[in-house]
């Protein structure tokens, strides 16, 4: 295998960490570069070290620097970049649009006139489920739906996907989209696992906390939605499968830039978004109830207010990714609550 360098941004994050390992397990070479506002860096560097046996390049630094970027590229060669660097709260993103503007689109914009500069020009993006449209489409959400966002987050994914496929477009960058649904659970080892600087807003960190009696009890965020049972339905998948998705991406890349080579005139640039979830889906409360038998306690619960911003149903239409990047996602939903529980003891 030829040694392939990859900066990961955002990698001691949760989902960025668990795709960290699985590369340096598969024998790449990989530079991890975060600025800590949402990860602890000495318990996730000592759980990448003791699963890949291992102590990757980190760099503490922030994707806003171009300076930064520009010494650090320099240094380490880079031949590839996977993009996690991202503020990730809907409900702060409303309150705070210029900060998730900045750091995430701003950001980003940096990170790519580094890579131009440096003649990198291949990388995979987070992006999300956010991007589409809730109300002119029907779920399951197909690649070619209607895009659209109704929150800054949402925004920041959205414009992102917009300039990398310009890159592509002009600038010979070879892109693609993960368009992640939720991802849950924690590694199976118990050593990786969703840990955000301060209080969990997502399902299953909340969960946890409240198993944990660490928090007295969740509240449901509306029970009147039209689904079954009345709470939102969501599209969940265990964060190893959603690792696993980012090394498919990278092979598809490299054997769509390894053809293109031998044909004349074919330029290796190019540009695609996939669906990273499972096409099934689970209910707020039947999500409470499979924590409820993993853990072997009633979890206390109480229907609430809607939240602003959800919708009642986001589910993936898988084809497109399984058809052309990977093998079906190996885990199960109760497989994924399992590991979150392992993890958070
Ligand atoms: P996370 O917050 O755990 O990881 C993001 C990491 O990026 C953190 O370690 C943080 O410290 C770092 N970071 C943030 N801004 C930075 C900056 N300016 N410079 C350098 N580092 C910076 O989030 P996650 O759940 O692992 O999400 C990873 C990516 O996937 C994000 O882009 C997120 O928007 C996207 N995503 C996540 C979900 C989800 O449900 N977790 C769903 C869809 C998309
Ligand atoms: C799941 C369900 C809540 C907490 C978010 C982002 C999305 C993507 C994934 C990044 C919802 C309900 C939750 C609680 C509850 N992220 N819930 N009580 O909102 O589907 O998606 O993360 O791109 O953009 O919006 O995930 O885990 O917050 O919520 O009832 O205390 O659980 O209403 O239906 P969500 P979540």
């Amino acid at each position: 295998m030829e040694n392939k360098k990859i900066l990961i941004t955002g990698g001691l994050g949760y989902i960025g960490a668990h795709t960290t390992v699985l590369f340096m397990q598969a024998g790449y070479d990989v530079v991890i570069l975060d600025n800590l506002s949402n990860a602890h860096k000495e318990s996730v560097l000592t759980a990448i070290k003791e699963l890949t046996g291992k102590e990757p390049p980190f760099y503490e630094g922030d994707i806003r620097n171009y300076d930064y970027l520009d010494n650090l590229f320099s240094k380490e060669e880079i031949d590839w970049v996977i993009h996690f660097a991202a503020k990730k709260a809907v409900g702060e993103s409303c309150y705070d649009p210029f900060l998730y503007y900045d750091n995430n689109i701003i950001g980003s914009i940096n990170l790519l006139k580094v890579m131009n500069k440096h003649q990198v020009k291949k990388l995979i993006f987070s992006s999300s489920a956010t991007v589409y449209d809730t109300e002119k489409n029907i779920p399951p959400f197909t690649e070619t739906d209607r895009l659209s966002t109704t929150n800054p987050y949402g925004t920041t994914k959205l414009v992102i996907e917009k300039l990398l496929y310009d890159m592509a477009l002009h600038k010979g960058f070879s892109a693609i989209c993960l368009r992640y649904f939720n991802p849950i659970g924690a590694h199976s080892s118990g050593l990786l696992w969703e840990n955000p600087k301060g209080i969990p807003t997502n399902l299953v960190p909340f969960l946890m906390k409240v198993a944990k009696k660490e928090i007295e009890q969740i509240t449901i965020f509306g029970g009147n939605y039209i689904t079954p049972d009345g709470t939102c339905i969501r599209d969940y998948i265990h964060v190893e499968d959603v690792a696993q998705a980012h090394l498919q991406a990278f092979d598809y890349i490299q054997k769509y830039i390894q053809q293109s080579s031998e044909v004349e005139n074919w330029l290796p640039n190019f540009f695609e978004a996939f669906n990273i979830g499972t096409g099934t889906w689970k209910s707020v409360k039947e999500m409470l109830a499979i924590t409820e038998s993993i853990v072997w306690e009633p979890i206390a619960h109480t229907i609430g207010e809607r939240r602003e911003g959800d919708v009642a149903i986001s589910v993936a239409n898988p084809s497109k990714a399984k058809k052309m990047l990977w093998r079906e996602p190996q885990k199960t939903i109760i497989t994924a609550v399992e590991d979150a529980r392992n993890a958070y003891k």
